[in-house]
């Protein structure tokens, strides 16, 4: 059989590491899907510019409609990132009846829905495996291998850029800047790092797990964000101190009242696995009914690592691309008329436990006093340490862990601490989840 003849839209970190990655193994996943996947072309805006990959054989192109419009070729696959010119690429890609496969997130996260519906109503297919946790195959897992399961919640690391700069921050003492720009150039970095660094990368992915595992429609402007820019040193060695490890989190649970999208930073047991996962490598925690917890772990991002996720998706494309569309696993998991629209929970609605910084004036009663007021909003304390003075320092760091409170509670009792005399900047405040 002939081969399937596929474009790529970009030769960067994640298409070099495609062209390698089909190259190296095109034996094998001749013999996987059935036919061989040829590279026919691969655009580019700067075709001379020096590559990880060889492009013998490739026709390099520097107007991208050339890919989409070639009528040889069977599947596109997106490795721009961003949305424009992403989104116009893929639309017509659809249009004309071309299968898509994709690493983008961003792309997916805000743009999905109207994606998968065009996808659907001319019978092809738009895979994204790599858009979400690089190398995991965590896509796959939550639509196919726990499709017997009520999903109750998923709590993942699942930026690595983030959690390279925070395990080297820990671990080396490094610089925030330093290391980000190691990231930047090791190829892990988007191509605005503030995507990484502000969590909402992060969020795009959690966008995107939410809806296959809850079958919701992908609302990305509902997920609550924060990045890791202002955990400070002392933060992460309180922290320590008290056994816990900061992680950039994204987390999705379903409660009674609707579901809740969190992306942020968050202290996590220091025995959890979890806390555990470092470098540029990801993690992510389901726990579904049935299975109970399971753990997926692996890089998060890089070329081969996210070519791996590619591939399989060509691989799966290519497998089905002759079955009656009516038969295919559906993009989003469930059915598309079978979405549910649970209500999303506002962020003051979620409750969690959490870690209090106060800076305070070294005199006494400022802690009993701060105790009261965490009291009067019903807010009970786990742990609190008091930490010496520095010499001509008046103020002192007052550090207290809570148990789960209602975010809006916090805030109030947050507000009444700030206003005391004796408070001498405002609360640093970082959630904490045992993820039991
Ligand atoms: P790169 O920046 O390395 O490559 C991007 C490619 O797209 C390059 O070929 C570049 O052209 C081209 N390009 C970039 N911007 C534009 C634009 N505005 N218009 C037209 N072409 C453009 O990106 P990555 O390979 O790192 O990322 C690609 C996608 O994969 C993104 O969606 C990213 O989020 C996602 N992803 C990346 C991972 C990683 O580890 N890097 C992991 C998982 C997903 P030129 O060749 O001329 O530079
Ligand atoms: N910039 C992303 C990260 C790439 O660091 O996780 C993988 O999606």
């Amino acid at each position: 059989m002939q081969p399937v003849k596929i474009g790529l839209l970009g030769l960067g970190t994640v298409g070099g590491g495609t062209v390698n990655v089909l190259s190296r193994n095109a034996l094998e996943i001749t013999r996987r899907a059935g036919r061989g996947i040829e590279v026919a072309r691969a655009f580019t805006r700067s075709p001379g510019k020096r590559r990880i990959c060889p492009t013998e054989g490739i026709e390099l192109v520097t107007d991208p409609w050339q890919v989409v419009e070639d009528p040889e070729i069977a599947i596109v696959v997106e490795l721009i990132g961003g949305t424009s010119p992403a989104l116009e690429l893929v639309m017509r890609a659809i249009e004309l009846g071309k299968h898509v496969v994709t690493a983008n997130k961003a792309l997916i996260a805000l743009h999905g829905n109207e994606i998968f519906a065009k996808a659907s109503e001319k019978g092809v297919m738009v895979a994204f495996e790599a858009a979400v946790a690089g190398g995991i195959p965590i896509i796959k897992v939550l639509r196919e291998a726990l499709a017997g399961n009520r999903i109750e919640w998923i709590a993942g690391i699942i930026n690595g850029t983030g959690n390279f700069i925070l395990s080297e921050m820990r671990d080396q003492g490094r610089e925030f800047s330093d290391v980000l720009e190691e990231a930047q150039r090791l190829g892990y970095a988007e191509a605005d790092p503030t995507f990484d660094v502000e969590g909402i990368d992060a969020a795009h992915k959690l966008t995107i797990l939410a809806a296959i595992a809850f079958g919701i429609p992908l609302r990305f402007d509902q997920v609550y964000t924060e990045g890791i820019t202002r955990i400070t040193p002392e933060d992460v060695r309180y922290a320590e101190e008290l056994g816990y490890r900061i992680k950039h989190l994204g987390i999705a649970r379903r409660s009674g009242q609707g579901v809740e999208l969190r992306v942020h930073p968050c202290l996590i047991p220091a025995r959890r696995l979890l806390a555990n996962v470092d470098g540029v490598m990801n993690a992510v925690v389901v726990r579904g009914d049935a299975v109970g917890p399971t753990l997926y772990y692996g890089p998060g991002a890089g070329a081969e690592p996210t070519a791996s996720a590619v591939v399989a998706d060509l691989v799966d494309v290519v497998r089905v691309m002759t079955a009656d569309p009516e038969n295919r696993v559906p993009h989003l998991a469930f059915q598309p008329d079978a979405l549910s629209d649970l209500p999303l929970l506002p962020v003051g609605e979620i409750e969690t436990a959490y870690y209090l910084r106060l800076s305070v004036a070294d005199e006494p009663g400022v802690l009993a006093d701060v105790a009261r007021i965490l009291a009067d909003h019903g807010i009970s304390i786990e742990a609190v340490i008091q930490k010496e003075g520095q010499a001509g320092q008046t103020a002192v760091p007052l550090i207290f862990l809570t148990h789960k409170v209602k975010e809006s509670k916090l805030d109030e009792a947050a507000s009444r601490i700030e206003a005391m005399p004796a408070v001498k900047a405002p609360i640093h405040r970082i959630r904490l989840e045992t993820l039991e």
